[in-house]
C-alpha cells in the first residue's frame, strides 16, 4: 500500500512584513525584511545549538549546569519510534487494541504535560460527540474520560457515578515523576472503584490498569506491586510538556483509534524541514523569528493563538502550557493566550481590536472540514433575513469571518499571521505539535532561558503539602 503523502503546514507571516516606504504608523506595527535578515544568523545558531544539545544528551556526556535539566530527547522521538524503537511503538498499539477489545470506557489520569496532549488529540481528531456514540459508530473504540487533572470533588464523584459498578472500564494513569498529588489521589480512588468492580479478580484488575511513568518513582513501585502486564516508560530526557509524541500521548491516541503512525510521520516531516530549510521557508524558525521580533521591537508580549474552530481549543491549551512553563522564567517569557473563534470575537475581540498594542495574533486555520459542508437553506419564514445567504456553507461563513477579522485588524495596524493546515488530522497535528515544541526550545536558546524544567511550580506544591500534612 502506498504511504499517504504529508500535506505541509504553512506559516504565513507576509502580513507583518511592511515595506520600507510605508507610512510610519504602518512600519511601527510590523517588521521589515531587514529585521528578519538581522535575526536569521542567530536563528541558525540556535538551531545548531538545539541539534548539538541532542547529540550531547545522547552521548551521555556531562551537561553544563546552565543547561541542566537537558530534556532534549523529545526531538527525535518520532523517528526513533518509527525505526529503532518500533517494538515499543508496536507494544503501545497492541496494548491500545487490547484495551479497546476488553472495555467500553477508558479513564485517562494525568495533569499538565501528562494530560494536555492526549486531550488535544481527542478534541481535534475524534468525533465531537465521541462518548455519546454507539460502540459501532465509535468503530469499537472505548469512550474516553480525563481525570486526575484537578482536585474537583464533584467532577471526580460524577465520573465515579457514571462508571457505576460495571467492570467494563480501564485506567491509563500517566505521571512521569509518579508522585504528582492530583494524579496519585485520583489513581487511588479509581483503582479502589475498579477493584470493587472486578470483585476480587486480580488478573482482570491488572489487565485493566496501564501505567505510563518514569523509570523510578511511587507510581512505578505501585504498578509493579499490582503486577500490571504493560507499563510504559517515559524516558529521562523527555520532559512532561514535550512528551505528547511518547506513550504519554500515543497510548491514549491509539485507544481512541487515531492513526498514530501518521501522527509520528507528520512530526518527522516537520523535523526534516526544521533541520534543512533556510529561514523564510522554515515554519519553526520563522515563527520564533517573527514572535521574538514582535516582542522585542514592537512590545507584543502577549501571543494570541487564535484558533478558528471548536476542535482546536484543547490544542491551544496544550500550547499555552508549553510556552508558559518553558519560557516563563527569570522575569521573562511572552504570555500565551488561546482564543476560539468565532466564539471569542464576542468576548475578547473588542480588546484585540482596540485594546493595548501588546499582542501578536497567530491564526490557526484549518482549510477543509472533515465532514460535508452544512449549508443555509432558503426558508418560508425570512424574518431573520437569512434568505439572502441561502446556499452559503459553514466553511464559507468561517472563511468570511477569518478574512473579515484579519482585515479589521489590519485597518487598525494590528499584526496577524497564519498557521494553515490543509485539514485537521493526525498528520497535520503531528507537524504542529513538533513545530511548536521545537520553536519553544529554539526561543529559549535564543534568549538564554533553559526551556526545560519548571522550578517555579514546586513552590505551590510545597505549600499545599504543608497545609495538607500539618
Ligand atoms: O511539563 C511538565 O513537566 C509538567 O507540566 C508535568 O507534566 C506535570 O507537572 C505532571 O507531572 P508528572 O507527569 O510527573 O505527574
Amino acid at each position: 500500500m502506498q504511504a499517504k503523502s504529508i500535506e505541509p503546514l504553512i506559516y504565513d507571516f507576509s502580513r507583518v512584513i511592511v515595506p520600507d516606504d510605508a507610512p510610519a504608523i504602518v512600519r511601527q506595527a510590523g517588521l521589515s525584511r531587514a529585521d528578519l535578515k538581522w535575526l536569521a544568523p542567530r536563528l541558525i545558531a540556535a538551531r545548531q545549538e538545539l541539534l548539538d544539545n541532542l547529540a550531547l544528551f545522547e552521548s551521555g556526556g556531562p551537561v553544563p549546569p546552565e543547561k541542566t535539566p537537558l530534556d532534549a530527547a523529545f526531538f527525535d522521538l518520532p523517528e526513533r519510534l518509527l525505526d529503532e524503537d518500533k517494538d515499543v511503538f508496536q507494544q503501545i498499539k497492541a496494548t491500545a487494541d487490547r484495551l479497546a477489545g476488553q472495555v467500553d470506557r477508558v479513564v485517562v489520569l494525568g495533569i499538565g504535560g501528562s494530560y494536555m496532549g492526549a486531550r488535544a488529540l481527542f478534541e481535534a481528531c475524534c468525533h465531537p460527540y465521541h462518548n455519546e456514540l454507539s460502540r459501532e459508530d465509535r468503530k469499537g473504540r472505548p469512550r474516553i474520560y480525563f481525570e486526575g487533572n484537578n482536585v474537583d470533588n464533584d467532577s471526580i464523584s460524577g465520573l465515579l457515578d457514571l462508571l457505576g459498578t460495571d467492570d467494563d472500564w480501564a485506567i491509563i494513569v500517566i505521571s512521569k515523576s509518579g508522585g504528582t498529588l492530583e494524579t496519585a489521589a485520583a489513581f487511588r480512588i479509581f483503582l479502589d472503584a475498579l477493584r470493587r468492580a472486578c470483585k476480587g479478580d486480580a488478573e482482570k484488575l491488572r489487565q485493566r490498569v496501564v501505567p505510563v511513568t518514569g523509570e523510578k518513582g511511587r507510581l512505578r513501585d505501585l504498578a509493579e506491586a499490582l503486577g500490571c502486564p504493560d507499563i510504559f516508560p517515559i524516558h529521562d530526557g523527555v520532559g512532561g510538556r514535550f512528551s505528547v509524541l511518547s506513550a504519554v500521548g500515543l497510548l491514549p491516541a491509539a485507544v481512541m483509534g487515531l492513526d498514530v503512525d501518521r501522527l509520528l510521520a507528520g512530526a518527522a516531516a516537520m523535523n526534516e524541514r526544521f533541520r534543512t530549510a533556510p529561514p523564510s521557508e522554515n515554519p519553526a524558525l520563522d515563527y520564533v523569528g517573527v514572535s521574538r521580533l514582535m516582542e522585542t521591537r514592537r512590545g507584543a508580549t502577549i501571543r494570541v493563538l487564535s484558533t478558528w474552530g471548536k476542535r482546536l481549543e484543547a490544542f491551544g491549551l496544550w500550547y499555552d502550557q508549553l510556552l508558559a512553563e518553558s519560557l516563563g522564567k527569570n522575569g521573562l517569557g511572552a504570555t500565551p493566550l488561546t482564543v476560539v473563534n468565532t466564539r471569542d470575537l464576542h468576548s475578547r475581540g473588542q480588546q484585540h481590536q482596540e485594546g493595548r498594542r501588546d499582542k501578536l495574533i497567530t491564526n490557526l486555520i484549518v482549510q477543509h472540514p472533515d465532514r460535508p459542508p452544512v449549508a443555509l437553506e432558503r426558508a418560508k419564514l425570512d424574518q431573520d433575513k437569512l434568505n439572502e445567504l441561502a446556499g452559503k456553507t459553514y466553511p464559507e461563513i468561517m472563511a468570511a469571518a477569518i478574512a473579515g477579522t484579519n482585515r479589521a485588524y489590519a485597518e487598525d495596524h494590528r499584526p496577524t499571521t497564519d498557521i494553515r493546515l490543509e485539514r485537521l488530522d493526525e498528520s497535520t497535528l503531528g507537524q504542529l505539535f513538533q513545530m511548536l515544541m521545537v520553536a519553544t526550545v529554539l526561543e529559549g536558546r535564543l534568549v538564554g532561558i533553559n526551556p526545560y524544567g519548571q522550578p517555579g511550580v514546586e513552590a505551590y506544591k510545597r505549600h499545599m503539602n504543608e497545609f495538607l500534612r500539618k
